[in-house]
């Protein structure tokens, strides 16, 4: 491409935060585990262990998916085709039901919906969530419109006395009116990451992406995974109750009936962008047991986590986590198309919900049979690649334990689950040396040590962007011994220069 501008129009201010850190450069080529940056006439190849944020479980252009997409592409695949039968979308919601009924043990089917991104499948699940509340409300206002029009007919036929009956059914109107206006909440943990886009950031949690938007969407009341009763706590503080009248022994008496104030639960079993933190199990009954006495979708974002990168095709299976709708994208598209998806179980479908929902470009031919296409790679084998992302994953997960033994006072902890694992730094606000402080101090410390791995080993290792002191590992499932052992060394290096420098090869590029 010839560039026609040398002024930086696309996002400038992002790409000077990269440049201090030494992150700004321009890749040209993937391939595997390995991305490629130019620098002069040569290609410089950089070892990726970020995968596109988990998009790459099968790597960058892989050979299969780009040989089918050219074929695709060659044979001129309708990608414009909207009100039309769609089969290849129903052989991808054919194939995820065949997976997620195996794993969960569930013979109920799920109806898809397709999207283009992650965010865009989560606000698909809240806009439906939403709509089974608004068919809940409706119900239940129905049945307390008919209990007023039989107080009404009491009154007309003199059962009941009219002038406190006429203000009972007032008043109830009038509470019920106001109740029904109030806006929905979602239960969500603490740390959660669901997008960005207007809905779906206020899902997640961390106040810079959230706060400034929060009066555009539906709030989530977000719980701390690690304390008993939590969810219960919160579900009690938000309570809210419809008024209802009943005719007793001649007299109208006002009773309560719980409001749905909830929409959904909607969780990630292995939080990504929040640090890599799995669910813990008593966290996943708790969520189980109220979502069921509220009645509300437990939405399960499997975006990251899942398509088979922590040894199961979903993460929430080994959890016992059981979705009532499932979202997945990111590594759905093969490294190569956009695709997301949101799946409802078929007993609470609304079918109109197809009415009102719709993406000029979800559903489209290209990107459902290279996902499609992903699927049989993933299940080829019986499994094999979900196998081998779990033998990857503890061998990856073993080289870096064994980094925090030999480097306690630097690395704090290392945790999550086949090939989605976090490695994570003790603080460095106290550090003896300014430059650590300083690094400290920027807000950006996990950055810095990604642009000291890049510059010096040509490794590229990103934070998780709300908990920046923790790396996170996403290769693909092809990611090999050397590949990790490259990895070890380069990592050993940045824990030497933590322990015993004094920052300088960690500083800021000038
Ligand atoms: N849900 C999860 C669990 C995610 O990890 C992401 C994105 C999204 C939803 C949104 O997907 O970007 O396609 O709209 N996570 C990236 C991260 C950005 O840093 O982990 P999107």
């Amino acid at each position: 491409m010839t560039a026609v501008v040398t002024e930086e129009l696309a996002e400038p201010y992002l790409l000077g935060v990269l440049a201090t850190a030494g992150l700004d450069v321009e890749y040209v080529r993937g391939e595997g585990d390995t991305l490629y940056y130019r620098r002069g006439d040569e290609e410089v190849p950089v070892l990726d262990f970020v995968g596109g944020y988990g998009s790459t479980m099968l790597g960058h252009s892989n050979p299969e998916i780009i040989g089918y997409a050219r074929e695709l592409l060659a044979g001129a695949t309708p990608i414009h085709a909207q009100f039309s039968r769609h089969p290849y979308a129903n052989e991808v919601a054919a194939r995820l039901n065949r997976i997620i009924k195996r794993e969960t043990g569930s013979d109920e089917s799920y109806f898809a919906i397709f999207a283009n991104s992650g965010a865009e499948a989560i606000e698909a699940a809240m806009k439906h969530a939403e709509f089974e509340r608004f068919v809940r409300i409706a119900g239940l206002r129905a049945e307390i419109d008919a209990h007023i029009e039989a107080v009404r007919a009491a009154v007309a036929d003199g059962t009941v006395a009219a002038p406190e009956a006429n203000a009972l059914i007032a008043d109830v109107t009038a509470h019920n009116e106001a109740l029904a206006g109030r806006t929905p909440l979602f239960l969500a943990p603490v740390g959660s990451f669901h997008g960005k886009l207007a809905g779906s950031t206020q899902l997640t949690y961390n106040p810079i992406y959230r706060a400034v938007f929060s009066a555009l969407a539906a709030q989530a009341r977000f719980v701390p995974v690690d304390e008993p009763g939590a969810v219960d706590a919160v579900v009690e503080a938000e309570r809210g109750w419809l008024h209802d009248l009943v005719i007793e022994g001649g007299r109208v008496t006002v009773v309560q009936r719980p409001f749905p104030v909830f929409c959904a639960v909607v969780l990630e079993p292995i939080q990504g962008e929040g640090g890599i933190h799995e669910i813990p199990e008593a966290f996943v009954r708790d969520v189980q047991r109220v979502a069921a006495e509220l009645e509300i979708p437990v939405v399960v974002d499997e975006i990251q986590s899942g398509m088979g990168r922590t040894g199961s095709f979903l993460a929430s299976t080994r959890l016992g986590l059981r979705g009532d709708y499932y979202a997945l994208a990111k590594s759905l598209g093969g490294g190569v198309a956009k695709a997301a998806v949101m799946l409802v179980r078929a007993s609470r479908y609304l079918r109109d919900f197809e009415m009102m929902h719709s993406s000029t470009f979800a559903k489209d031919s290209f990107s459902c049979l290279i996902a499609a296409r992903v699927l049989d790679l993933m299940e080829a084998g019986d499994g094999e690649v979900y196998r081998t992302a779990e033998s990857r994953g503890t061998e990856l997960s073993n080289v870096l334990q064994d980094l925090m033994k030999e480097f306690p006072e630097v690395v704090k902890d290392v945790r999550g689950r086949g090939l989605m694992i976090g490695l994570e730094f003790h603080e460095q606000g106290e550090a003896g040396f300014a430059i650590l402080r300083e690094l400290h101090g920027s807000g950006f410390f996990g950055y810095y040590m990604s642009g000291f791995l890049l510059r010096e080993h040509g490794i590229r290792t990103f934070p998780t962007s709300s908990a920046v002191y923790t790396l996170r590992f996403e290769p693909s499932v092809n990611i090999g011994s050397a590949d990790i052992a490259k990895l070890a060394g380069a990592l050993r290096d940045l824990c030497e220069q933590i322990r015993d420098t004094d920052g300088q090869r960690l500083a800021p590029v000038a």
